[in-house]
This record gives C-alpha cells, structure tokens and sequence, in this order.
C-alpha cells in the first residue's frame, strides 16, 4: 500500500536506505554504486531505489531539502516500509575554522532553529543526535577510506537565506562545525519511530573564509562520501 507521499509497495525497500536531497542525485547512485537496481517510488518525482551493495541490499531515495521534507519521507519510510536504518548523504557549508571544503562531516548532533523537535517534547529541548553505532560505522569507514572526518555538532538552518545578524559567528563561537538543512529532522523522526540514522556530509563551500570547491572536487569528495556511506550501510 502506497503512502501519501511514496508509490512504493511494502517490502519495496531495503532495511537501509541513502537519502540525497536530490532525487537525481539518488539515480546516480543508483546507476553507478548499486546492482540489480529497480526503481521503488516517484511520487512527486522523489525517486526512489533498491538494489544491492555488494551482498547487502540498500535503497536510496531523494529526500528534498529542509526538514519538512525530509521528515516527511523518512517518517514514511520507518512507519510504513520497516526502514530500520537511514544514511543521509549531503553537502553542508563550513563555518568552524577547523573544517576546510571537501572535508567529511560526520553530524554527531543536529543544532537547529526549527521547532519540529521542540513541538514533539511539549517546548522542551531536544538533543537530536546520530545513532551511535551508525555513527562509529560512518567513521571507521571513512578512516579506513584515508579520510579525516570530522564529527560534531551541526546546524540544521530553517532558511538558507538567513538574514540573522552575526549568525555564523554565533554558530561558529559554539563549535558548530557546519551548516546545512536536514539532519536535526532526520534525527527528531529517528527518536520519535524507535530507529537508527546518521548525517554524512561534504564541506562543498565556506561560509566563513568563502572558499567553494570546483565542480572536480565536489565530484571526487561526493565519491568518497559515497564509500563511506555505503560501507556503513554494508557494515
Ligand atoms: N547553508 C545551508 N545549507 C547548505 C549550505 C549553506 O551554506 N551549503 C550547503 N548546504
């Protein structure tokens, strides 16, 4: 039986599933890191995926941006598809002056100035946070990758357009290491449904210094997420 917002059947999709913010780019993973791939849903066109890596099936889906999309679907996905395990794979803009672009962020916590989590404990704070072991999979596997990744807190920004005075040197003198748009929700759907999910995240641009990357190095450190990604899933 579909959900509102995925056309998928039951069973559909593996216990894992990779959410990009694009949907396009769910299809080139798709195509280039699974087999025996099938598409599951395109409501809306969100595409969806399963297939295999290596032995262990993983689908991937396009979770749109911001936290009201993403928490619609990976709601969806661990209440109606039995997802055990969701692995957001996106990019994020620095701000602490210890992340440089084309690092690998592992998110530990998800700061936020969106009330979603505050809303489902009655006004109290929240502590939205990656499941551990999801989180030690991410980083033993990026190690293992020759990669440093850096894992701490982020924010979950309401508006990428933010006219907040000084608002990235707050973030910056609380040790935020980066900024990008979903993973406070993917972490407040998690708790909320009983499952596991963690936030793996490029540095494609610097919000503090203004460095970016070329189209190359976002190819080469989206790679390189991928393998991580993939690999935890797998683990
Ligand atoms: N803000 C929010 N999300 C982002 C950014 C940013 O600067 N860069 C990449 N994702």
């Amino acid at each position: 039986m579909a959900t509102p917002h995925i056309s998928a059947e039951p069973g559909d999709f593996a216990d894992t599933v990779l959410m990009p913010g694009d949907p396009l780019r769910a299809k080139v993973i798709a195509d280039n890191y699974l087999d025996d791939v099938r598409e599951v849903t395109n409501t809306r066109n969100m595409l969806g995926y399963t297939g295999r890596y290596g032995d262990t099936p993983v689908s991937v889906m396009g979770s749109g941006m911001g936290i009201p999309s993403m928490s619609i679907y990976a709601f969806e996905l661990y209440t109606q598809y039995e997802v055990e395990k969701i692995i957001r794979v996106g990019t994020c803009g620095g701000i602490s002056p210890a992340v440089k672009v084309r690092d690998i962020i592992v998110a530990m916590g998800a700061s936020t100035d969106s009330s979603v989590n505050r809303t489902r404990l009655d006004g109290d704070d929240f502590a939205a946070i990656a499941d551990y072991g999801l989180l030690e999979a991410t980083v033993n596997a990026a190690r293992a990758a020759g990669a440093t990744p850096r894992v701490g807190n982020v924010f979950s920004s309401e508006l990428f357009y933010n006219p907040r005075a000084n608002f990235f040197d707050t973030l910056k003198a609380h040790g935020i290491l980066a900024v990008e748009m979903e993973a406070a929700g993917l972490y407040g759907v998690a708790a909320e449904t009983g499952k596991r999910a963690v936030s793996v995240l490029t540095v494609s641009d610097h919000v503090v210094t203004g460095a970016s990357t070329s189209a190359d190095e976002r190819q080469n450190s989206f790679q390189e997420m991928m393998q991580v990604a993939l690999e935890a899933a797998a683990h």
